[in-house]
């Protein structure tokens, strides 16, 4: 008899081998990889070219019913959505710990219950006093959920199919879920896929929009197997500092629609409240635009974040060596800057203090934030705020030239989207389609002209 291959799964990242290693190859975590005991084995010899059923080919305009989406009754979460939950769909929601998934959910199964539609929330992390508990501080205590603390997917199938399917069925988290039909702890790989497999073939089948929430790994990706993400229909993560009051929803995967779509929410003492105007999240305690600060369409990844990046210049009057302090970028890369301001634009920091911070706790490592950083010195030595509602992205050369840089019409989009209508950068090609107004500066001096020219 055939020996049937040993492969290896690891936990963290979903990367298959057929040795044990204490280390994973791909993702470099240790002891990390798990036997994984494929469900079927198909025989090698069998032929699967006769025996079948003949398929019915279509052609693609045939007649289609559009999906009749689903409000989530947040306006925010729709427009991430693009448009409302479609029935029939599987949603998976990503997230650090505590930033806000359970409550975004609950509170959206509890606009959607208060429509009249049946809402099925199981959560397999707190015991249903905790969510009662929640629910009732929301203010959302008399929507009519059904609640349950479960983690057994059959249990949950069995109950759920005895009835008329739900328009809703959150599950919070996939990791605490447990099949007995597969090994292994819940959370574990085959876990995770097993059930979240089980689930959206139930959606599927039955119509009703699933609702998955996801744990977070340290590198920001969604815990389990890559697989989760290629699963379900809609993959979207809920980011922010869990210090700061925002959050920001976004799509990462949407079969409905579009990716770069984001909905953005204040979390407050009762639930999570919606920012129509999300530009004010910036703007918030500078109503009249302040010298030194320039706003920077960065990039975290593939991602667009909007950074506020602060200058301040205090003039020595001793001969004392003036001292320059960075927050949140590199110094080194502050003195060059510096330095290319002083030889080719004539600029004196030489009896200054200087200090760069980066607003909200971010740590830039983007090349692009040259040019914003530029802005705002010069904007804190002249004293005179930068033009109101402007972005600012690209790199400095030591020749005093801007030099293009990645992926400008995301930064365009995303500034746009903010509310921060024009944008400067490197001179030449940026694609402005649905994006900020575009404005190319060919050299630094370009800046030191629009500093001064605007105040
Ligand atoms: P939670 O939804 O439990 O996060 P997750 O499910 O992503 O782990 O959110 C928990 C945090 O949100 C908690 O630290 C308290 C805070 N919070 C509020 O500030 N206001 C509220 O109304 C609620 C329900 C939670
Ligand atoms: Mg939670």
């Amino acid at each position: 008899m055939a020996k049937t291959k040993r492969r290896y799964v690891c936990q963290e990242c979903g990367s298959v081998s057929h040795r044990w290693q204490g280390q994973c190859a791909d993702c470099g975590q240790w002891n990390t990889l798990v036997e994984d005991v494929p469900a079927t084995v198909f025989s090698q010899k069998h032929d699967l070219s006769s025996g079948g059923r003949a398929v019915a080919f279509e052609p693609l305009n045939a007649p289609t019913k559009l999906p009749v989406r689903k409000s989530t009754g947040l306006a925010e979460f729709d427009r991430a959505l693009g448009g409302g939950l479609v029935p029939g769909s599987a949603v998976l929601l990503g997230g650090d710990p505590g930033i806000g998934k359970s409550t975004l959910l609950l509170q959206c199964a509890a606009t959607i219950a208060r429509g009249g539609n049946d809402v099925v929330y199981v959560s397999g992390e707190e015991a249903a006093g905790q969510v009662r508990l929640r629910a009732s501080r929301m203010g959302v205590a008399d929507a009519p959920i059904r609640l349950a603390s479960e983690t057994s997917v059959r249990d949950i199938l069995t109950t759920l199919g005895q009835g008329e399917p739900p328009a809703m069925l959150v599950i919070d988290s996939i990791q605490t879920m447990h099949s007995d039909t597969i090994e292994g702890a819940p959370g574990t790989v085959s876990q995770v896929r097993g059930c979240a497999l089980e689930l959206i073939r139930y959606a599927k089948e039955s119509g009703c929009a699933l609702v998955l929430v996801g744990h977070v790994t340290k590198d920001g990706t969604i815990a389990g197997p890559r697989v989760l993400e290629h699963m379900v229909d809609v993959v979207m993560s809920f980011e922010g500092e869990r210090s700061h009051q925002y959050r920001i929803l976004r799509a990462l995967k949407n079969r409905f629609g579009a990716v770069d779509e984001i909905g953005v929410f204040a979390m407050a003492t009762e639930g999570l409240e919606e920012v129509a105007n999300p530009s004010l999240l910036f703007l918030s305690g500078r109503e009249t635009p302040l010298a030194g600060s320039a706003v920077f369409p960065a990039l975290e990844g593939t991602r667009p974040v909007l950074v506020e990046i602060q200058a301040l210049i205090v003039r020595l009057q001793s001969g004392a060596t003036p001292r320059r302090a960075v927050v949140g970028w590199d110094s080194g890369r502050l003195a060059m800057l510096l330095a290319v301001l002083e030889s080719r634009c004539g600029l004196n920091f030489s009896s200054a203090e200087v200090y760069l911070n980066i607003a909200g706790g971010y740590r830039l490592t983007d090349p692009a934030a040259d040019l914003a950083v530029a802005a705002a010195l010069v904007s804190a030595l002249a004293d005179r705020p930068l033009p109101d509602k402007t972005a600012w992205f690209g790199e400095v050369s030591l020749a005093g030239e801007i030099r293009p840089v990645a992926h400008a019409p995301l930064r365009l989009r995303e500034a746009a989207k903010l509310g921060f209508a024009r944008c400067y950068g490197p001179a030449g090609g940026a694609n402005t389609e649905r994006g900020a107004d575009y404005r190319g500066l060919a050299a630094l001096a370009n800046v030191v002209d629009q500093v001064i020219g605007n105040a």
